[in-house]
């Protein structure tokens, strides 16, 4: 089993959008894969009651679910969505869980700002620096061609952390996060172009497994 945590402690930076479209991707490939909401907001819990049956199968956890039943069900990956403002011991604990750690940043400067100190946070924990979790950057809702795009591309190459996509700031994540669905369970039509710049994403996954 492989678990991979979403997380920047700034809200609205794609967590749940990047989470449900991750076991939207793993399903799709026909892999047994949980999705874990840490956020009492809920918000991966209640796009996963909207997905359609019939959608290649995601399983759905609680921090008060029962474990047992996660260990009978005997998933292939875990994602884990996490709430905004995680930090101190929560912060810790799923990163001793987490084999990945991806971490959206949109383009704005307010979190940009915001997401330095959590990735500064993420970088100093000792799961990451014995090289047990590997983090990765991904910018997400970027408008191609605009200023605020390249300031984004330059905050993230700062680091010393893969960067392994732009996420385009596009419709269909509005419609998928409204109806259950992820881009991998549309029709290619639809999902695409965006759908080839989890190309990347998937690439980091598998040279990690
Ligand atoms: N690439 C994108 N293109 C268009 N809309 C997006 C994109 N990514 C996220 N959104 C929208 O932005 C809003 C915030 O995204 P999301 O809920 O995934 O962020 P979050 O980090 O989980 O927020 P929170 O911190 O509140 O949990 C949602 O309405 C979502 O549909
Ligand atoms: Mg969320």
């Amino acid at each position: 089993m492989k678990r991979l945590l979403v997380a920047n402690a700034k809200g609205g930076s794609g967590k749940s959008t990047l989470a449900t479209n991750l076991a939207g991707m793993f399903a799709a490939r026909r892999l047994r894969v949980v999705l874990a909401d840490m956020d009492r907001q809920q918000s991966a819990a209640r796009w996963l009651a909207r997905r359609p049956a019939g959608f290649p199968a995601i399983h759905g956890w609680l921090p008060d679910s029962d474990r047992d039943a996660l260990k009978a069900y005997d998933p292939q990956w875990v994602v884990y969505d996490s709430p905004a403002g995680l930090h101190g011991n929560k912060l810790e604990e799923l990163i001793k869980r987490a084999d990945l750690v991806l971490v959206p940043v949109v383009p704005s400067v307010l979190d940009m700002d915001a997401s330095v100190d959590f990735i500064e946070a993420l970088a100093a924990q000792k799961a990451v620096r014995r090289g047990d979790s590997s983090i990765a950057l991904v910018a997400n809702r970027v408008a191609p061609q605009t200023l605020a795009a390249r300031e984004l591309e330059n905050f993230l190459a700062a680091w010393d952390l893969p960067v392994l996509t732009q996420l385009h700031d596009a419709q269909v994540y509005v419609q998928c996060a409204a109806s259950g669905a992820s881009l991998f369970d549309l029709p290619r039509s639809r999902a695409a172009p965006e759908i080839e710049r989890w190309d990347p994403l998937q690439h980091w996954i598998a040279q990690h497994l």
